[in-house]
């Protein structure tokens, strides 16, 4: 009870109090936890901060604000059903939650410290021992394995360590929205390819497809590297053995890298390979992985890069002077509950490969519910998301702000019906933002009950109720 009420009675005492003072609010980081004092403070913190003539770093220039910044924001004030951002609703594995539980009641000390640079040692030496049996090579877990702050900042260090002003990076649509702000900051050049559907109305990620010719043609001296998602976010492709030669004999011809982010490497309706594992791939591959998709925790932000020592190092020289490491409790836990994994590899138990059999009743039971509304879903060969055609909606469109169609159309469903999604346009670039205005993404990694809370108002509106 104590813990409701203290919050409001510090903000009632502070409303009158010294905190309301303009020389004081203006010294004060922490605001007190009410909303509605919240507000008030910072617009009175806002009224009183002036403006000085520093603008942004020049590496800035151009950044926009991602996708995320509205669509997170729309749908938590509608309180419409999250089908928008990538994150599970339902509990992380027990061994995991136990690992956490002994990592925080272990009379090691040393475990609440910081840790190894580039990785606690027990968490890069598990992840050497599993991925070494995944890619069928020894690996070296101090000199090949690199752990950051999720995959995200795996991707960060990449850009940052390898990419010069001037350097192209070959970006294949649809693309995980970060990429393209990330080697800007690096001062580089994206090159964009989209992936095109092979008939007029796809109906499996697997009928995307890359123009070989159309791919070559971006090839070039300037290419550093190119950006491999597979499976891939937000379209669900998973990249057949054929393609990722094609891709792997260019990367070779043009001495090019490969950044492979596989983090959904285990979410596979079935069939993944590794980039790094193709012939003579190794050396020029990082492979980004991510313990918040495989553990279904994605609050944990622990992810890792694989790759050969003289490309890691250079991200090591980027992770000494950003983050320096990365939460020791985190990675010990993860560690333990790799260890585990790595036990059970090919029995039913396995959370790795278990996982994915959930999910592939979910993605079924969601790509019903789209068809019975008339969508046609883009059924996904891995991931957790489900694209769905929407172009032939005749909505009324004229209070969903601006922008692209899938933009308004996001929108519109998230504010009328109460279910919120993602606008397909915001992983292509601005020139071919009208490829991707076909479609919006659902995130099938739910709760049987929120998939069916969703069907339930989506299938009201089908019915004009
Ligand atoms: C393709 C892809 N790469 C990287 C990430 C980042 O993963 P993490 O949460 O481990 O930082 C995501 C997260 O959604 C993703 O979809």
């Amino acid at each position: 009870m104590l813990h409701r009420i203290l919050p409001a009675l510090i903000c009632v005492v502070s409303e009158r109090s010294v905190f309301h003072h303009p020389r004081v609010l203006s010294s004060l980081t922490v605001c007190l936890p009410c909303s509605a004092c919240f507000h008030q403070r910072h617009r009175h913190l806002s009224n009183e901060t002036k403006m000085t003539s520093h603008g942004p770093a020049k590496r800035l220039a151009g950044q926009k604000k991602s996708v995320w910044t509205e669509f997170v924001k729309l749908s938590s004030e509608t309180k419409a059903i999250n089908l928008g951002q990538g994150f599970p609703d339902f509990a992380a594995p027990d061994h995991v939650r136990k690992a956490l539980i002994d990592v925080a009641t272990s009379s090691n000390p040393l475990l609440f410290q910081y840790t190894r640079g580039f990785g606690h040692p027990r968490m890069v030496n598990a992840i050497a021992a599993l991925y070494g049996k995944l890619m069928g090579r020894e690996i070296d877990s101090m000199e090949e394995v690199m752990v950051t702050v999720g995959a995200y900042q795996s991707l960060f260090s990449i850009f940052m360590s390898l990419i010069s002003p001037g350097d192209e990076v070959i970006l294949i649509e649809p693309f995980f929205d970060c990429y393209e702000p990330m080697v800007l900051m690096a001062e580089g050049t994206p090159r964009f390819i989209a992936l095109k559907p092979k008939t007029d109305n796809p109906e499996s990620a697997e009928d995307f497809e890359l123009d070989p010719e159309e791919l070559s043609g971006l090839f070039n001296e300037k290419t550093k590297a190119i950006v491999v998602n597979t499976p891939n976010n937000p379209l669900g492709k998973v990249y057949k053995r054929s393609e990722l030669e094609m891709i792997a004999n260019l990367c070779k011809k043009h001495d090019t890298l490969c950044i492979s982010d596989e983090v959904y490497e285990f979410m596979i309706y079935p069939g993944h390979e590794h980039t790094a594992t193709l012939p003579d791939m190794w050396e020029r591959t990082l492979t980004v992985c991510s313990a918040g998709k495989i553990f279904s925790v994605t609050g944990f932000k622990l992810g890792w890069t694989i790759g050969p020592q003289y490309l890691i190092d250079h991200l090591k020289t980027v992770g000494q002077n950003c983050a320096y490491t990365s939460p020791t409790p985190l990675q010990e836990a993860v560690a333990q509950s790799l260890e585990l994994e790595m036990s059970r590899l090919g029995q039913p138990d396995c959370y790795l490969t278990s996982l994915a059999k959930e999910l592939e009743v979910k993605r079924d039971k969601l790509a019903n519910l789209l068809r019975g509304i008339g969508l046609t879903p883009i059924i996904p060969q891995g991931s957790y998301f489900m694209l769905a055609n929407v172009s032939h909606l005749d909505l009324d469109l004229s209070d969903s702000g601006d922008g692209p169609k899938d933009y308004k159309i996001v929108r519109w469903i998230t504010t009328k019906l109460g279910v919120a999604t993602i606008p397909c346009s915001a992983f292509y670039c601005e020139e071919h933002k009208s490829f991707g205005e076909k479609y919006i993404r659902f995130c099938f990694i739910k709760e049987d009950s929120t998939l069916d809370k969703a069907a339930e108002k989506l299938m009201k509106w089908k019915a004009g109720v």
